[in-house]
């Protein structure tokens, strides 16, 4: 489908060019302030940017549809096509499958997610993040995204899933391929790979709910079998390892990338990382900005299920929606200032990083208290911690979630053995 009339279409922006991935900001804002809709011809999607009207499309599920969160952004190759229509038997079950039937799936895991379930979680994600830290405190400079930032919410999800930590490297590989076919560019020879991947992660969580059948876990995938017992509208096995074949992707990248982005912000604003040192009780806060003005889900997706006008431009049914929250958050006549980074700011709450309405983000408090978890722990056991100088920071290749792919810090190892 190409532009409809009254529609600007935006022919130099492509949300997977190095220029846009390095900064994309000052692009969202100019698209913002020329139109509240623009086509774009590099990914055949139609850009939406003004906070209020992502707003009203999160809140109708019923005009906007969700069925295209996870679909390909890009064509895929006849062969890879064949690789996922034959392997992957996942059915949608949370973020593209809209209501009635999302409900009822909404309904058995909600419960699960509840903050007095996660606070249940926050000792083992303390114990996680400390033994992390431990490993490298002394070193005085590492790259914080493989030393903690990636493992971390990996190993939180996949131990809440019940997923062995031997298996942890090798899920966040496939969760990458899951990541390249959805929400990149990848080429014909990546795409195969991915795909054969993707279908591998696949056969590997329906294994293991066949496995927690037989020998039950301490686990939410045995607890979600668990429900069938007294449950008639419980989930079917296969919705079940749809469910966490979906957690475990969604639980991590998300997660990963906003601790790298709450720490590139922090350390790149004089004075702020020694603020938190001294008073903790501003890490919240500290969060809840970075969700805002950096955060880690920069843009969502959804579909048209008829005729409607956003803005002032008439949009057709069947049109496939860019939601680019990274404008929304940084739109003036919600934030004032907006691309001041205030860790005092009142509304930063309101920022849409976690989706709005029906797909409100079932992982948000996990991920808040992942997110406050670690760097409360630098900041109080770092306190001169930096980013070093030089460093080129890159983001990965796609239009959804962003993080940076490597961040190096150093500190005083003799000030940090202080605070250990
Ligand atoms: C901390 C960073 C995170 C961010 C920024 C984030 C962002 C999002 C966004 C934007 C959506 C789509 C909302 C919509 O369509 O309206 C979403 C949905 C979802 N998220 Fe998160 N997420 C994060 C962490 C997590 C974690 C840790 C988990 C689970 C362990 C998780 C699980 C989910 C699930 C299951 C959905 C689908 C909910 C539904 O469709 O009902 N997320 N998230």
């Amino acid at each position: 489908m190409s532009a409809v009339a009254g529609c600007p279409v935006a022919h130099g922006f492509d949300p997977l060019s190095d220029e846009y991935l390095a900064e994309p900001y000052s692009i969202l804002n100019d698209l913002r302030e020329s139109g509240p809709v623009h086509y774009v011809p590099s990914i055949d999607y139609w850009v939406v940017t003004r906070y209020e009207d992502i707003a009203a499309i999160l809140s109708d599920p019923v005009t906007y549809s969700a069925t295209v969160a996870q679909a390909p952004l890009s064509a895929l190759t006849d062969e890879a096509q064949d690789i996922l229509r034959l392997g992957l038997r996942n059915v949608p079950v949370l973020s593209n499958l809209d209501p009635p039937a999302h409900s009822r799936i909404r309904l058995h895991l909600a419960p699960l997610f509840l903050p007095r379930k996660v606070a249940k979680l926050q000792q083992r994600i303390e114990e996680f993040s400390k033994r992390l830290i431990d490993d490298f405190a002394q070193l005085g400079r590492v790259d914080i995204v493989p030393a903690l930032t990636f493992p971390l919410p990996a190993l939180t999800v996949f131990r809440l899933l019940g997923f062995p930590d031997a298996d942890g490297e090798q899920l966040k590989q496939w969760c990458g391929d899951k990541l390249e076919i959805n929400w990149g560019r990848p080429d014909a020879g990546y795409q195969l790979r991915a795909a054969t991947n993707m279908v591998k992660f696949w056969d590997y969580c329906e294994r293991f709910v066949e496995q927690q059948t037989q020998a039950p876990g301490d686990n939410l995938t045995s607890q979600l079998i668990r429900q069938r017992e007294s449950d008639d509208s419980a989930l079917n096995d296969r919705e079940i390892a749809s469910v966490i074949f979906a957690l475990s992707f969604a639980g991590h990248e998300t997660t990963t990338n906003l601790i790298g982005n709450a720490l590139r912000n922090l350390l790149s604003h004089p004075g702020l990382w020694q603020r938190l040192h001294a008073d903790p009780t501003l890490v919240d806060s500290a969060v809840e900005e970075t969700l805002r003005f950096d955060s880690s889900v920069i843009a969502w997706r959804r579909v048209t299920t008829r005729a409607v006008t956003i803005g002032n431009v008439d949009i057709p049914a069947n049109t496939r929606l860019m939601l680019a929250f990274g404008a929304a958050n940084h739109d003036p006549s919600v934030f004032p200032e907006p691309e001041v980074f205030d860790i005092n700011r009142e509304n930063a709450r309101v920022q849409l990083s976690f989706g709005k309405g029906t797909h409100f983000c079932l992982g948000q408090h996990l991920g808040r208290v992942e997110v406050r978890t670690v760097i409360g722990m630098l900041a109080r056991r770092f306190p001169d911690l930096r980013l070093a100088e030089g460093q080129t920071v890159t983001y990965p290749r796609n239009i959804s979630f962003r993080g940076p792919e490597s961040l190096i810090v150093e500190w005083s190892p003799q000030e940090a053995a202080q605070w250990a």
